[in-house]
């Protein structure tokens, strides 16, 4: 059934010409176009000239499709008043308001948004301004994709913690917010005007989502939206701003023309984010979380199959019933191969000053335009002419048409040795834990207090893969670490449920529990469901009841994957 429903449409008279304002009514008619969305037609009195400016009134309206989330209020941290949101990307926003959903055109919007008394509305926006009667005008005066348009209204509320920077959460989340990111955010948008050039959409704030919003952050011009997960409480996990900071460069400024390079968007993005965690952090901390990455995408691929065809920079989407869903490609693929292409492309160059001069000149060569990967790397080519001489795009085993179009591991992986003085205790202590007869002594002697989060995700990643261990090993493990196994940080909670299954420590099951109802990050809860699913009869009986106590509070997508995992017939 219908999601967006679209009662009139008219064509407005040329502004200041004459003719009825309320316009000439046109034909409209819903064709069949793909599983997740149908095209709207309308019909014009005449064909149009080539670069004619056409105005069209529609009058819709929007309720039950994806891209609206309605919460109501125990679905929110205070419980009191319900909530709502939009999520755009990848292809959702088609059923918030009639557009052009592709991320190959770009436009500028305003909004005049009406809430309920005791509500406030925020938008991905350059200004925004509170009228009477509750109602607010917002306006982007930069050019955006259809897919970075985003809207929420709930009892939110908001604090500084920069000159250009303010947190936006619930009432009862606004102190922890605001402890969480006061006066680093700006360190990190000076860093990446340095290397990549002015930031050009004025504010950057950061609102704190209800605990189901299904991802860790996500890049609304002007106005990230992040997980809730997010306030641990020590700013461990700030990873995820900086990569949201880094798409208003790559992504929001220059945008891939289609869903199936999102490796544009993405890998850029990761490439980006490393570099500026560099600048801040330092190099051997930044090899740390790049290798946690790596671990990600080890993961998914051995979960995919290599040979798996989405796990290709460049997947074809192709319109109709059967073709790829555009949010089907969100896996560490274009984030984590996307990263190491770019990584290739800046260890081609040889020079990280010249590399970072190039990624300049590219925004600034692509900015507010949406381009293909053939674009990036011709233009790569054209920048670094001696490398194009040398045929750098056809090098045996290393082809650029090899990194878009064969699926698998990298061909390249940039050196992370930088990071080895944080990896190795870490490396060391998950050998000692996963041999036969446990060298307590050994253990003992290794302290783990002072060990970063990313040092200690990238000790559970290596106990995972390690997994199962010998019998008894995990719940001593889990006695001697409170520090893991009672974690509060989400990213340690995830590692630990995965341990917690993949050893069936039956014991811990109920963390598994906890861990998804108190959140619905996609990235957490699917792994989670495929682990449940292929363990024992005890774990699928655990995913079963799970599911059924937390699916209404689950993002839909994110429900229709995990009923895909169940087989219980969700996404296609
Ligand atoms: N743009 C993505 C989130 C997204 C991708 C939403 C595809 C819908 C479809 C966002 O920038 C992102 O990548 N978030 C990551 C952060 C991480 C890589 C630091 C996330 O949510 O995990
Ligand atoms: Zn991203």
């Amino acid at each position: 059934h219908p999601t967006l429903s679209v009662s009139r449409a008219a064509l407005l008279p040329p502004p200041g010409g004459p003719g009825d304002a309320a316009g000439q009514a046109l034909p409209v008619e819903s064709r069949p176009f793909t599983s997740y969305g149908s095209a709207l037609h309308i019909t014009l009195p005449q064909a149009p000239r080539a670069g004619q400016l056409l105005t069209l009134l529609i009058d819709y309206e929007a309720g039950e499709g994806p891209g609206v989330c309605w919460l109501s209020p125990e679905q929110t941290a205070g419980k009191q008043k319900p909530y709502m949101y939009t999520q755009g990307q990848a292809v959702l926003n088609r059923s918030f308001f009639p557009c052009f959903d592709t991320p190959s055109a770009k436009f500028t919007y305003s909004a005049t948004v009406k809430v309920p008394e005791g509500f406030t509305a925020v938008m991905s926006a350059t200004s925004w301004e509170k009228q009477k009667d509750n109602t607010f005008v917002f306006k982007m005066s930069q050019p955006i994709p259809s897919y970075l348009i985003a809207l929420v209204v709930g009892d939110i509320v908001s604090a500084d913690v920069g000159p250009r920077s303010r947190v936006w959460a619930e009432p009862c989340l606004i102190e922890a917010a605001k402890k969480e990111y006061d006066g680093v955010i700006e360190e990190f948008l000076v860093v990446g005007e340095k290397l990549f050039g002015p930031y050009v959409w004025g504010r950057y704030d950061i609102l704190f989502m209800p605990p189901s919003f299904p991802f860790g952050g996500m890049e609304n011009p002007c106005l990230t939206f992040v997980t809730p997960c997010l306030l641990a409480g020590d700013r461990s996990l700030v990873d995820v701003i900086i990569h949201e900071i880094s798409h208003s460069w790559f992504g929001n400024l220059v945008t891939n023309a289609s869903w199936g390079e999102f490796w544009l968007n993405e890998g850029f993005t990761m490439y980006a984010q490393r570099r500026i965690s560099t600048e801040v952090y330092g190099l051997p901390y930044t090899c740390l979380e790049a290798a946690t990455g790596r671990a990600l995408l080890r993961q998914h691929m051995d979960a995919t199959g290599e040979d798996h065809p989405l796990n290709k920079l460049r997947v074809v989407i192709e319109p109709g019933l059967w073709g790829v869903n555009p949010d089907d490609t969100y896996n560490e693929t274009p984030y984590e191969k996307g990263y190491c292409f770019v990584s290739y492309l800046a260890h081609l160059v040889g020079n990280q000053s010249k590399f970072d001069a190039f990624l300049q000149a590219y925004v600034n060569r692509f900015k507010f335009q949406s381009i293909t990967a053939d674009d990036t790397l011709e233009f790569f080519l054209e920048y670094f002419p001696e490398l194009k001489e040398k045929g750098v795009d056809s090098i045996p085993g290393f082809e650029f048409d090899r990194w878009l179009n064969t699926p698998g591991w990298p061909p390249y992986l940039p050196d992370l040795s930088p990071g080895q003085q944080l990896m190795r205790p870490a490396d060391e202590l998950a050998e000692l834990w996963a041999a036969d007869g446990l060298n307590m002594e050994a253990i003992e002697a290794v302290d783990i207090t002072g060990w970063r989060t990313y040092q200690l995700v990238y000790f559970l990643d290596q106990v995972l893969q390690k997994s199962p261990l010998p019998e008894g090993n995990v719940k001593r493990l889990s006695k001697m670490y409170p520090k893991i196994s009672k974690a509060q940080n989400a990213e340690l909670r995830l590692r630990w449920c995965q341990i917690v299954l993949k050893n069936n420590l039956e014991a811990e099951y109920s963390k598994v529990k906890d861990f998804l109802h108190s959140q619905g990050k996609q990235k957490y809860t699917l792994p989670l469901y495929r682990a449940m699913w292929g363990g024992s009869e005890a774990t699928r009986a655990l995913a079963m009841e799970t599911f059924s106590a937390t699916a209404p509070q689950l993002h839909v997508n994110v429900q229709n994957y995990v009923k895909k995992i169940l087989g219980l017939g969700g996404a296609e």
